[in-house]
């Protein structure tokens, strides 16, 4: 029966051939209540981008007291745990994912006290609490790389790091052909302490993260203690960046990505492994993690960031002897497209079972283009390079936010582990029209403006409307300026508002818990047109319509509703959670 077909209002059982075959709870690290399950199986972890949460010095610059301040505002949206970006002492040349020290608090976030007191608050509140660790590379400005300048070639303190002679008679050539992932040549060359011009480092990323090199073993034991020192301050887990980076390919073979590669990097969507993605040796390193991990109580995790493709490659990073968790970016990468959804998901949750580990899905984090715009975007403004106000074509607000809403809804709805970066629950927009002059990311600077890079979904929260800077900071400081009419996004003004983002973020939160729905086991349904994302989970099913006419609706007890419904019909860009038992003929 199709949904257009039907005179009625019912949503019909589905067949056993409708069904996908469920999985085997024991084979596929599945469990029938989500209270056999440890907690990050099922968690919603909300994202917390320290420089734009909340400031509590008004330096314009948010901050670990800012956030212990703000916390419990987590708790009433309903999430689990919290992850933490890099909070730690670097001169923030790319938003502290260029680190100066490991172990230490930046001033600019505060003391390892305010940590502890975070820490200790987000116990008191019940939420989990995961940091960013940084690996692939440090910040050139760390005491490892200093060492490393001031010694000489072949010396035990350049082997921390990727240096190599370079190409050409007098090794005035780069060593390869790499590119940084914020464009611009993968390499820059020395000066050597005679003055002469010297080796070249490798840095993937900026000039200033000279990426280190993990076939050195005081490099991987060092890392070791890294780990403990946060263990031991009582995180309960790490979100690991570049986790499929670290080992690059012997004899560091000339690579050219292609055009298409996306914010974070070469390679996605296409047979070639980079010789700097992916590679065997990082498993290894991802076993002696695992293994450090499990000497600690308390189901503490790991959390890859790893932008590889296809899925079942990146399966491998979450196998039972490795991590817990990778970001499933082939699903933030999914346009609005049922089709699309659908293979995903199927795909998602098929190749994660396969290793006993659950899907994770996220919509937007700090690096993407957040999905309340991302969602309206179209072919000739890919996500890719960010967009800014000579983007050809700018997606429609509302189209945006109806979709984002959507997607939100099917997501929560998703068994597993849900991701969400901190503004999405307001709905916020990727922010357009930044003076070229506010740009921070070092892709802006490193394409001359070419791309624009990532600071658009990086804008300061807006907490009250009618406060400085939207209550982010008590002076009205801000790091990034935020648009004038961010005031309706406000936290404030949706707070307790029906229909507004931010309760219907509340809602779905609350009952997916209810519903066990992190914990459920996805059963497609048939018979919707090809533009509908239609599934049942446990007793709540979930319908969202990615076409461009309204859908009917079986006659069900609505739980959610992502637009004011008006009669059995289900708009475009919408989606809808019914109670399953409740639909009737
Ligand atoms: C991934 C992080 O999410 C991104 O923000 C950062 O620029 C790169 N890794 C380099 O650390």
């Amino acid at each position: 029966m199709s949904s257009t077909e039907t005179t009625g209002d019912t949503l019909d059982s589905p067949s056993e051939t409708d069904v996908q075959a469920p999985a085997d709870p024991e084979t596929e690290g599945l469990a029938t209540s989500a209270d056999d399950l440890e907690w990050w199986r099922t968690a919603v972890i909300y994202q917390v981008y320290p420089r734009s949460f909340a400031d509590g010095d008004g330096d314009g610059v948010g901050d670990l007291p800012g956030i212990t301040a703000r916390l419990d505002a987590l708790v009433e949206l309903g999430v689990d745990a919290v992850w933490l970006s890099p909070f730690y002492t670097s001169p923030q040349a790319d938003a502290g994912y260029d680190v100066a020290d490991y172990t230490d608090v930046d001033p600019l976030f505060g003391t390892l006290a305010d940590f502890d007191a975070l820490r200790a608050r987000a116990t008191e509140l019940g939420l989990r609490l995961i940091v960013d660790l940084v690996p692939n590379h440090s910040s050139s400005a760390h005491v490892w790389f200093r060492e490393a300048l001031a010694a000489a070639p072949g010396s035990p303190e350049r082997a921390r790091y990727m240096f190599r002679e370079g190409r050409g008679a007098e090794g005035e050539l780069p060593p390869n052909n790499w590119e940084s992932i914020f464009g611009g040549p993968a390499w820059s060359r020395i000066t050597e302490a005679d003055g002469s011009p010297g080796q070249w480092y490798l840095h993937l990323f900026d000039s200033s993260q000279p990426d280190l090199d993990w076939t050195n073993p005081w490099v991987r034991s060092t890392f070791l203690d890294v780990l403990r020192f946060w263990l031991d301050r009582g995180v309960d887990g790490f979100r690991v960046d570049v986790a499929h980076g670290l080992v690059k390919a012997e004899g560091l073979p000339d690579y050219t990505p292609p055009a298409d590669a996306g914010s974070m990097g070469g390679g996605l969507g296409e047979d070639r492994t980079p010789p700097y993605w992916g590679q065997d040796g990082v498993h290894e390193i991802w076993r002696e993690w695992r293994r450090v991990l499990d000497e600690y109580p308390g189901d503490r995790v790991l959390v890859a960031e790893a932008w590889v493709e296809p899925l079942s490659k990146l399966a491998n990073w979450v196998r039972p002897d490795e991590m817990h968790q990778a970001f499933n970016f082939a699903y933030l990468e999914t346009g609005w497209s049922a089709a699309e959804i659908r293979r995903v998901v199927d795909s998602s949750i098929e190749v994660f079972a396969s290793v006993g580990a659950p899907s994770t899905w996220v919509l937007s984090n700090h690096d993407v283009v957040r999905h309340a715009s991302r969602l309206a975007l179209t072919a000739e403004n890919p996500q890719g390079h960010g967009i800014g106000p000579r983007s050809p074509g700018l997606p429609i607000p509302e189209l945006g936010l109806a979709r984002a809403r959507a997607a939100t809804a099917v997501m929560l709805a998703l068994p597993g582990s849900a991701y969400l970066y901190q503004g999405e629950e307001l709905g916020l927009p990727e922010a357009v029209d930044l003076p070229d002059e506010a740009r921070q990311d070092p892709t802006w600077f490193r394409t001359d403006g070419e791309r624009y890079g990532r600071d658009g979904c990086r804008v300061p929260l807006p907490w009250e409307s009618g406060s400085p800077a939207f209550g982010f900071s008590e002076t009205g400081a801000s790091w990034l300026p935020q648009p004038d009419d961010w005031s309706t996004y406000a936290r404030d003004e949706q707070r307790g508002v029906p229909g507004s983002t931010l309760e219907l973020y509340r809602s779905a939160l609350a009952l997916r818990s209810e519903h066990e729905l992190g914990a459920g086991r996805l059963e497609w349904l048939s018979g919707w047109s090809d533009d509908v994302v239609a599934f049942r989970s446990g007793d709540v099913v979930v319908l969202a319509n990615t076409g461009e006419v309204p859908v009917e609706l079986p006659v069900a007890d609505v739980l959610l509703s992502t637009m004011a419904l008006d009669g059995p019909a289900l708009p475009a860009n919408a989606a809808v959670w019914l109670r399953a038992e409740g639909v009737t003929g």
